[in-house]
């Protein structure tokens, strides 16, 4: 489970990204955070892989204070919570294959496993085609669906996307969400950071939204509202 136990996070001292934020994620819930620009979705997801730390509060994964973390324990929280960005942050001289690889290379992976493990998550993401194409040889969707494979490749109890298809056309975007869907089907954890009104209506799961860095509306089965 995580929880998000009184979190504030102030940036500039006149302004709360913030503010008093409490939450319980449970494992293998499909989670949509939705909200204005500058809401606080991306510092939340932030504070949860300690990129970030809170001006006030704890957060827990597990037994795990994210938060109370020195450098150098980083890996104990990042090597568990998979991440997708808008911007699909691949390595643009290395191959889909190559990229995937990597995450597990840095993970102290064996090279057997790697053999293995790669075209098994590129497969799951149906990029095996494309496996030895460079990113700049891909399509918006398929760079996602490189990074989401990269995400997944280390086995993460949970993924967070932020804005995943920020740049992606609705069908494309429906494709992606459909795709982070099965993920959580095979038990992962996804916590969705979205602009996307269609996407979250259509999903019928858990939304929480947010407004000036409050959580204002966080509800079962919910729907984007702002
Ligand atoms: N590194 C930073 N330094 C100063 N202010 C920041 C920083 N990152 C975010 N903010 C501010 O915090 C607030 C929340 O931003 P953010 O979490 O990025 O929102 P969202 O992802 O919902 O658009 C905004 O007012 C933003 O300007
Ligand atoms: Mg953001």
């Amino acid at each position: 489970m995580i929880v998000f136990d009184n979190i504030s996070k102030i940036y500039t001292p006149t302004q709360f990204a913030l503010k008093n934020v409490n939450l319980r994620i449970l494992p293998k819930e499909f989670v949509s955070v939705v909200g204005a620009s500058g809401a606080g979705k991306s510092t939340l997801l932030k504070l949860l892989i300690a990129e970030e730390k809170p001006t006030e509060g704890k957060i827990f994964l597990d037994g795990l204070e994210v938060t109370s973390l020195g450098y150098g324990e980083l890996p104990k929280v990042r090597r568990r919570i998979g991440t997708v960005f808008q911007d699909y942050k691949l390595l643009p001289n290395k191959t889909a294959f190559e990229n995937v690889a990597f995450a597990m290379e840095a993970a102290g992976a064996k090279d057997s496993d790697i053999r293995e493990d790669v075209p098994e998550a590129l497969g799951l993401v149906g990029l095996l085609d494309k496996a030895d194409n460079f990113p700049h040889e891909l399509s918006g969707g398929e760079k996602q669906r490189v990074a989401i494979a990269r995400a997944l490749v280390n086995r993460p109890e949970v993924i967070m996307a932020d804005e995943p298809t920020g740049s992606l056309d609705p069908i494309t975007s429906i494709d992606i969400i459909k795709l982070l869907l099965k993920i959580n089907e095979l038990g992962t954890t996804i916590i969705l950071a979205t602009h996307n009104k269609e996407v979250v209506d259509e999903l019928g799961r858990r939304v929480i939204t947010m407004e000036k860095g409050e959580v204002v509306r966080d509800e079962e089965k919910g729907k984007y509202v702002i």
